[in-house]
């Protein structure tokens, strides 16, 4: 019975975002896969799972190396018989103004955020058009949309995701399968504390709702979109912001 149910597979879920994201949909009767680079926090967030009754597994898996990723998604289908959901959540900042900005700086950003997605994504589809169904979440960034002072690679990485989820959204929809894009907004997490008190400001300043958003307002989208009830939306990006972005 235990492989009947649907299993969800997470990167970078061992904090932030994604651990949200991990929790709501384990909460929803998921198997989890938690996928991070970093193994004791990935631990720490699958036990967390364990203890509240999910069927939970993590794996040490950087994103932007595709025979990790590829022996990943192995494990995790020969762990619960099938891989049902993805949600390419790892992403990582290295902002600087694009005069200042190395070459390291551009390709490991894109290597993580845009190349990570393709490797994930690429592995995970194969069974699914096999099994004839997917739900894939993607999560870009409104700053991809708007773009962001000292963020230019982050931003073409987020914006490239945009681009990826309609083209893969549209070669697997006859499959059972959708594909769609989240942008948040300002959210509360350890990536965004990280920033200075400056830029802190300057987004604060740009949400009309007057809060930043918390990991489980991008959860709750997550959830809804890899529902059965969400089953005719794909290629679609939805913007959680605040009003940030409209
Ligand atoms: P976070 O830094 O708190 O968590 C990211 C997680 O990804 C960490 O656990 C990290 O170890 C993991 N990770 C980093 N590189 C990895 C790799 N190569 N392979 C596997 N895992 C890796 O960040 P946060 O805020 O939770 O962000 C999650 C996602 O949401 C990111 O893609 C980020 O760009 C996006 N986002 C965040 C926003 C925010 O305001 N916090 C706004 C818009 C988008």
């Amino acid at each position: 019975m235990k492989n009947q149910r649907r299993t969800a597979l997470v990167t970078g879920s061992a904090r932030g975002i994604g651990k949200a994201i991990a929790r709501r949909l384990s909460s929803e009767g998921m198997n989890v896969a938690i996928c991070d680079v970093q193994s004791e926090l990935g631990e720490k967030t699958r036990d967390e799972l364990r203890r509240h009754g999910c069927d939970a597994i993590f794996i040490a898996c950087d994103v932007a190396d595709g025979k990790m990723v590829s022996e990943m998604i192995k494990k995790v289908e020969s762990h619960f018989g099938r891989l049902d959901v993805l949600v390419n959540n790892a992403g990582i900042t290295t902002d600087r103004l694009l005069l200042r900005m190395s070459d390291e700086d551009w390709a490991k950003v894109i290597a993580v955020n845009l190349t990570g997605v393709f490797n994930c994504t690429r592995s995970a589809i194969r069974g699914m058009i096999a099994r004839r169904f997917g739900r894939i979440v993607n999560i870009s960034s409104v700053i991809g949309i708007i773009g962001n002072i000292g963020q230019a690679n982050y931003a073409a990485s987020k914006a490239g995701i945009v681009g990826f989820t309609k083209s893969v959204a549209k070669e697997v929809a006859a499959r059972g399968i959708t594909v769609n894009a989240i942008a948040p907004g300002y959210i509360d997490t350890p990536m965004t504390e990280s920033l200075s008190e400056d830029v802190k400001k300057r987004l604060f300043d740009l949400i009309p709702m007057r809060r930043l958003g918390t990991v489980d307002d991008v959860a709750n989208v997550v959830a809804f979109l890899v529902s059965d009830d969400a089953a005719y939306i794909t290629g679609q990006v939805i913007h959680v912001n605040g009003g940030m972005y409209m």
